[in-house]
């Protein structure tokens, strides 16, 4: 069985779909940790720690709030999902766009640590199109993001593009 399962990403920041994604998760593992990667050469908005601050306070109150652990990382995903004993990682598909890029981190994952193998869930259609570039330039030109990102969120986006 497989209790645990590591749920990785930038989340600069968090958004609905990746919400989306952790609620379905949630009723699926036993835990879930969410792991905010702090070196991946993208330049971040958000520090690690104002990201890991952000999920928290998003998922605040949920039924499944006690199924999840967030955490910061650097390094290679997989020698922290080793260093957790954790062998499920899980990743949100919203295209068949973003399938080639997954598909390749999947393999090299599984090339460098065959016993880690990545879960790939779909969000729900409505929110397939949003994503975290996508909704950073829609706060850097003052748009609204409420249907975008949950509200704490967007009062964040709001404060660093002002
Ligand atoms: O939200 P993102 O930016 O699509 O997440 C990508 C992430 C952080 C999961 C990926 O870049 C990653 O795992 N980075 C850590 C370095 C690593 O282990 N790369 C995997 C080999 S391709």
């Amino acid at each position: 069985m497989k209790h645990t399962a590591i749920y990785p990403g930038s989340f600069d920041p968090l958004t609905n779909g990746h919400m989306d994604i952790l609620e379905r998760a949630a009723q699926m593992f036993e835990k879930i940790i969410v792991t905010v990667a702090v070196n991946n050469k993208k330049t971040a908005v958000f520090s690690g720690e104002e990201r890991v601050e952000l999920i928290r306070q998003a998922i605040q109150g949920k039924e499944w709030e006690h199924k999840i652990e967030i955490e910061q990382f650097t390094g290679l995903l997989i020698n922290f999902a080793r260093e957790k004993e954790v062998n499920v990682l899980l990743r949100g598909v919203r295209q068949i766009s973003d399938f080639e890029y997954e598909f390749r981190m999947a393999l090299t994952n599984r090339r460098l640590a065959p016993e880690i193998d990545t879960v790939f869930l779909m969000p729900d259609e409505q929110l397939t199109f949003i994503s975290a570039t996508i909704v950073k330039e829609v706060a850097a030109w003052g748009g609204d993001l409420s249907s975008f990102v949950p509200d704490h969120v967007a009062k964040a986006l709001h404060e660093k593009f002002t």
